[in-house]
């Protein structure tokens, strides 16, 4: 989260002085209903519906588009472990894929690990970047498998001017407290598929006891889960929504000024970016030669106070501290667990050296965490203590803009 204040106070207060904290029932739209068209609308995607978490919201991308028990679904071995465990509570089994040197899901690893059971396909946007989504839709489309996005970490990002969250079947996003808008907990799913829409609003509300509208659903009612959000949070979140485009404007700028005065600086590259413009703007990935340089060039700089950080040491964001697959845990009883229950998840195997290029790529990079208020001289001063970190730091590294 970037930014909360008085108007957000406010909000909570309403809500209170209304004493209608649940978002179903009633006759006039609640502060849920609201936040989901609103949400939807400057999105553009058709339904939006909100739940308790990201992973709910994952959950329910994936149950809205289909998944199945048995499915696989491929994702990067860079993102955080509920990308794979909202995969295992479907029923479906993930299979890890290589991520590309701008640690994104990389679509050439995606081809080599399509199979006969291939379901779905989850880039992961971290960090407030994007997939490379093109090539990868395309694959998707020609061998009919969908997308399913995990833009839990990209509120607001886009791709080739369309909204990360909105390319695929269904979308996922989290409002936890280190997302860029955040109501302490609290997830998103976006589609523009009726279908997925209802099944989701299935999924997330057990027994679906409170809602007027269930004459109207074109799906039969399967037993759900509770994932709702509540009128607290909703109003929250209406709020944080209205603040998006002002934090997007401030973290791309700063961002963007940060790369112009390190760009040439001796010793310091890029990682790739698919779409410079579409990044949030949360972080400037810096990339070195190696995993030394890396530790090298992180240490020296928190040394003059600047906020890196190494996606490589970012403990469950990478697929070999993932012990629930490693160690073949899907779910709390091997009954209930695809990796035991299905002859995808049987044949599937997990060890740590399974992804080497995902290892090398996420060793090389040094994230700069950005600033929301950053002024043009903490600008200035975070590009000097990065090109001196640069400069000390053994040998040249590689430029790979
Ligand atoms: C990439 C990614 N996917 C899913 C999640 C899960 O979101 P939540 O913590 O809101 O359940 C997170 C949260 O950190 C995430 O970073």
């Amino acid at each position: 989260m970037y930014e909360i204040g008085e108007e957000e106070v406010e909000a909570v207060a309403r809500v209170i002085r209304r004493k209608k904290l649940f978002r179903y029932g009633g006759k006039e739209p609640t502060e849920c209903e609201l936040l989901e068209r609103e949400w939807a609308a400057q999105f553009g995607a058709a339904h939006a519906l909100a739940v308790n978490s990201g992973t709910s919201a994952l959950i329910v991308a994936l149950i809205g588009a289909g998944i199945e028990p048995g499915d696989e679904v491929i994702l990067p071995g860079y993102t955080f472990v509920a990308s794979a465990q909202a995969i295992l509570a479907v029923g479906a089994v993930p299979v890890l894929a290589e991520v590309d040197a701008g640690l994104m899901l990389d679509p050439k690893d995606v081809q080599a690990k399509l199979t006969q059971r291939t379901r779905a396909i989850m880039p992961v946007h971290m960090l407030g970047h994007v997939a490379d989504l093109e090539p990868m839709l395309k694959l998707a489309n020609e061998r009919g498998v969908m997308v399913i996005e995990d833009a839990c970490q990209c509120v607001g990002g886009s791709y080739r001017g369309k909204r990360a969250g909105t390319w695929g079947k269904t979308g996922a996003y989290s409002l936890n407290f280190y997302k860029v808008l955040s109501a302490g907990e609290g997830g998103m799913l976006v589609t523009n598929d009726k279908t997925a829409w209802q099944r989701g609003r299935v999924q997330h509300d057990t027994g679906t006891a409170w809602r007027d509208d269930i004459g109207q659903m074109q799906i039969p009612l399967f037993a759900g889960e509770n994932y709702r959000f509540d009128e607290l949070r909703g109003a929250v979140m209406r709020v944080q929504l209205g603040r998006l485009q002002s934090i997007l404007t401030r973290l791309r700028a700063a961002r963007k000024t940060l790369a112009q005065r390190l760009d040439g600086a001796p010793g310091l590259s890029f990682a790739p970016v698919h779409d410079p413009e579409g990044v949030t703007g949360a972080a400037l990935f810096l990339r070195v030669e190696n995993r030394e340089q890396a530790l090298a060039f992180h240490k020296l700089a928190g040394e003059r106070g600047l906020s890196t950080g190494l996606p490589y040491d970012s403990g469950r964001h990478v697929y070999t501290n993932w012990e629930v697959l490693l160690e073949r845990r899907g779910a709390y009883h091997p009954a209930r667990d695809p990796l035991h229950t299905t002859e995808a998840g049987r044949a599937q195997r997990y060890t740590k050296d399974m992804l080497p290029r995902t290892l090398e790529n996420l060793a090389r990079v040094v994230s700069v965490g950005i600033g929301l208020n950053w002024s043009a001289e903490e600008i200035e001063k975070q590009a000097e203590g990065l090109r001196q970190a640069a400069r000390e730091v053994q040998g040249a590294p590689v430029a790979s803009k």
